[in-house]
């Protein structure tokens, strides 16, 4: 069933777990979403970033999430991830989205709280919740590349008194911060700054955001959901349980086909999503 933004997060706020936001670049990746979901009695968040329109066009996408979505037997959003302006946010609400991201963190702080309000003012109006980013989140491509970055430079984490000016003046639903996360494949697992988080948390009670989900230690998982994050994003790791699972296929089996691949993807998505839900402690919450 579709289920708002806010009403998934606030729950996961409420009773200390995370929500899993997969994006999803096609129907196998969305089909594997949705079974992990129902299997585990888990809310879900499908979603799709601006720089994933390319291979997996924002409005051919569309409806496929929100049918998968209405006739889920658990809760699902769909959401827009890392909209780059206003005009995509507003696309995004028009092809159906419930929710979008807004992703101002490279702008300077005042324009990031211009143009985040002004996606918060026009959002409201058709009922959809809004995501913004405060701090920058390393990135080398969501699932491309490796990141070489040092995720540990404290001048990139979000500022904690900042954290709370930027809530008040935006009025948004939830806040992507950054720790020293990071999009893509990791060099090393990552030590985030928990000590950061439970500042920021304890200064906002709102529900808190983890990009670059894919890659991150269970220690520090447990440490984020128990601290305030209650929406994870992993993209990273389903396009390697995809990959790896096709080259095992194609190495193994003597006569591979289409229709087996479309099976193959649809698993391992179903597995990776899966295995995020149980560390993120989502299961039976639905
Ligand atoms: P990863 O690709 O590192 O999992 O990051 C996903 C993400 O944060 C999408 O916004």
């Amino acid at each position: 069933m579709y289920v708002p933004f806010k009403e998934l997060l606030t729950d996961a706020h409420k009773r200390k777990y995370a929500v899993g936001a997969f994006n999803c670049l096609s129907i196998e990746n969305v089909m594997g979403a949705i079974q992990a979901a129902e299997e585990l009695r888990s809310p879900l968040i499908i979603q799709l970033a601006e720089v994933q329109f390319p291979y997996s066009p924002m409005e051919l996408m569309a409806p496929v999430y929100i049918k998968a979505a209405e006739k889920a037997s658990v809760p699902v959003t769909v959401h827009l991830d890392h909209g780059q302006s206003f005009d995509t946010c507003a696309r995004a609400i028009k092809a159906g989205f419930q929710s979008v991201m807004f992703d101002g963190a490279a702008l300077p702080f005042e324009e990031n709280v211009r143009i985040t309000s002004q996606v918060v003012q026009m959002a409201r109006s058709f009922g959809v919740d809004v995501e913004a980013e405060l701090g920058k989140v390393g990135d080398t491509g969501i699932g491309a590349g490796e990141s070489t970055g040092d995720a540990s430079s404290a001048d990139v984490f979000t500022d904690v008194e900042e954290s709370a000016e930027f809530i008040a003046l935006t009025g948004i639903d939830a806040l992507a911060i950054a720790i020293g996360n990071l999009h893509g494949k990791y060099v090393a697992t990552p030590q985030l700054n928990i000590t950061r988080l439970k500042e920021i948390n304890k200064r906002n009670n709102m529900p808190l955001v983890l990009h670059g989900g894919s890659g991150t230690s269970v220690e520090d998982f447990k440490s984020c959901i128990h601290n305030g994050i209650c929406k994870i994003n992993v993209a990273t790791a389903i396009q390697i349980g995809i990959t790896n699972k096709l080259k095992t296929y194609m190495e193994t089996d003597p006569h591979p086909n289409y229709i087996d691949m479309k099976y193959k993807m649809i698993e391992a998505s179903k597995e990776v999503v899966m295995e995020h839900m149980l560390l993120f402690e989502s299961d039976g919450k639905a």
